[in-house]
């Protein structure tokens, strides 16, 4: 009888198990990426890396809020030339990386796709869903055309596997999904972070200096698990679930809605790194128990009830 396996592949991104960090929640450093690794993801996401280093915008950049986390850091990153040592060493670990990446123009995001690209990165995540930043920045991913467009551009420029991480902040996210995977996504990341607002009662203004905020954690989960639904149904490529995972059983209902993998964000900011060893054993558990020996076998099963 076969054993049972955690292994999956997410449009030929081999990872030991379906469990990976989001983009963006923690820091970038190699020690960091490999220590998330030792806490048990299957492939490590890098902070989305630009064409060249941002600032991001100033303090507050973070509030917790009932429910989760608004975040506006602004895409802070050290540019994507910089990263390419630290591709190149967590390569010399045997890691898998998913190196997340913007641009402010469709030129920008393919430049950007192959730099990463040649500097080793397994997969490349799109990110044109960031809702905190300038115009040309953000939402590219808003209209579908647009998203088409730059999807045809890096894919034509690399050869590697291209997640395209999309937004809730949209009227019909299964739209957008369809037009990702007719640009040539690999696979779709659903979801990136939900507008909000929070306030300071006191100093009665809004208390991040961007005024609005990207709201992660448990409030965002039964959106993003919608998306996920919407999407699973509307394309064939394999789909990441992301928002608002905090233990197995979350990343267990991603995966009865569609997603073939999970990723993990807000968690991590308040557990140690752990957090993902103890959903990937959850999961397996849960396989265990209920007669199942692969992850793929419970791949949308919600839809068939
Ligand atoms: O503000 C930020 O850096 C957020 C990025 C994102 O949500 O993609």
């Amino acid at each position: 009888m076969s054993q049972l396996s955690l292994a999956v592949d997410v449009a030929g991104l081999r990872l030991r198990n379906p469990v990976m960090n989001a983009a963006g929640v923690l820091g970038m450093s190699h020690s960091l990426l490999r220590r998330i690794y030792e806490g048990g993801v299957g492939a490590v996401v890098t902070k989305s890396l630009g064409p060249e280093p941002r600032h991001g915008h100033s303090n507050p950049t973070l509030v917790t809020v009932e429910g989760g986390a608004l975040n506006a850091m602004g895409l802070p990153n050290p540019g994507a030339e910089y990263f390419i040592d630290t591709i190149r060493a967590l390569n010399g670990d045997g890691i898998p990386v998913v190196a997340s990446f913007f641009g402010a123009s469709i030129a920008d995001f393919r430049d950007v796709a192959v730099v990463l690209s040649e500097a080793g990165a397994d997969a490349l995540e799109l990110n044109c869903s960031c809702p905190n930043v300038e115009e040309e920045l953000s939402m590219l991913g808003a209209d579908p055309g647009n998203t088409e467009k730059v999807t045809a551009a890096v894919k034509e420029a690399v050869d590697k596997p291209v997640l395209v991480k999309l937004s809730p902040n949209v009227t019909d996210i299964a739209e957008i999904a369809v037009a990702a995977e007719r640009g040539g996504a690999d696979a779709i990341t659903a979801v990136n972070t939900l507008k909000g607002i929070a306030v300071d009662v006191d100093f009665r203004r809004p208390i991040l200096t961007n005024v609005t905020g990207g709201l992660s954690g448990p409030a965002l989960k039964p959106v993003a698990l919608r998306c996920v639904w919407e999407i699973h149904k509307a394309v064939e490529i394999p789909v990441v679930g992301c928002g608002g995972i905090s233990d197995w059983r979350d990343a267990v209902e991603y995966l009865l809605c569609g997603a073939s993998a999970v990723e993990i964000g807000t968690a991590a900011m308040k557990e140690d790194l752990d957090v993902y060893g103890k959903v990937a054993n959850g999961i397996e558990r849960y396989l265990e128990s209920n007669g199942f020996k692969e992850v793929k076998e419970i791949v949308g099963l919600a839809h068939e009830a």
